[in-house]
């Protein structure tokens, strides 16, 4: 970076400032560099271009909505308005559905509730022979993260990936996956085939709504915040689908609510998983439940 740039990431950092945003320094940074990268200079029509980029940031749009982007684990995917935002929390999430399915020569793994399609589309890139089946209620979710994938298999957004390896589906939890003849072979009749289930799902309740900053607020989606009135209504569902589509000794995965680890591990408890554990993130806060479907299930 030059001292011409420096300069002006300092300008647009203190105009961010002044508006709010909670981190203007590397926010500046990103939008000079997204500029920089698309004009080869913040000067001239760059600069014209860097202004409104700024102004969107400073009326509190999410940086990620602002460049069109964000970054996840191995991979670049795109962001649109209207579907939730992938967060740094949940790569740790994604990360140990990783290192099970990795255990598995050929590992069928599900995700419901996908987004963008970061947790599907990370397990896909970095764990070679998996089979990635993903979900949404959303179908503006369901259109970005096959967007997403289209970019993966393209080679433009992180390492390369078979074009049959991931089935994303609209529709409610892994119900899609109940009725053959939409999708691929393999990808029909999974209950009681998946390896790992992993979700990062709405969870927060209901009541939360007021105390959201206005990236949250005025551009995630309710339906990918909110879980119900009391916030674990979908984690509840989904624990229970693991103890019919995981196969026995296989592993559930939920980002949880940092407030709700004892709720986490007595629901999982309850649905009859074993080896329930709840897991920090690099704050210390419970971030993840963790259990398995007991090897002794019937199929
Ligand atoms: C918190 S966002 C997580 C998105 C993505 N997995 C991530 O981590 O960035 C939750 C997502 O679940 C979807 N969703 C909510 N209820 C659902 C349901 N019953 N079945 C499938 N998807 C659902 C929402 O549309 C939203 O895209």
């Amino acid at each position: 970076m030059t001292g011409a740039d420096r300069a002006t990431v300092a300008s647009v950092a203190a105009r961010l400032a002044a508006a709010g945003v909670p981190s203007p320094d590397v926010d500046a940074r990103r939008l000079v560099e997204h500029v920089t990268e698309l004009t080869g200079s913040c000067d001239g029509c760059g600069g014209a271009l860097l202004d409104g980029l700024v102004a969107r940031r400073s009326a509190r749009e999410p940086l990620q909505l602002v460049i069109g982007r964000t970054w996840f684990r191995e991979l670049e995917l795109r962001c649109a308005p209207g579907v939730f935002i992938p967060r740094p929390e949940t790569e740790i999430v994604a990360g140990i559905a990783i290192d099970e399915a990795r255990q598995h020569p050929s590992p069928i793994v599900a995700e419901p509730c996908t987004g963008t399609g970061a947790i599907a589309l990370s397990v896909a890139v970095e764990v070679p022979g998996a089979r990635i089946v993903a979900t949404d209620l959303d179908p503006a979710a369901v259109d970005l993260a096959r967007d997403n994938l289209a970019r993966v298999l393209a080679g433009e957004a992180g390492p390369p990936l078979v074009a049959d390896q991931v089935e994303i589906l609209h529709g409610d939890l892994l119900t899609p996956f109940r009725s053959p003849g939409a999708h691929q072979a393999w990808a029909a009749h999974l209950e009681g085939e998946v390896d790992v289930l992993v979700s990062n799902p709405p969870y927060l309740p209901a009541a939360d709504r007021g105390s959201w900053q206005p990236e949250v607020a005025d551009h995630d989606p309710d339906g990918a915040l909110v879980g119900g009135a009391d916030g674990h209504e979908v984690v509840d569902r989904l624990l229970s689908a693991a103890t019919t589509w995981l196969r026995p000794g296989g592993l559930v995965v939920i980002e949880i609510d940092e407030r709700r680890g004892a709720d986490a591990r007595l629901a999982a408890t309850a649905a009859g998983l074993v080896d329930v554990r709840i897991v920090a993130d690099l704050t210390g806060a419970d971030r993840a439940v963790t259990a398995r479907r007991s090897r002794a299930a019937h199929r």
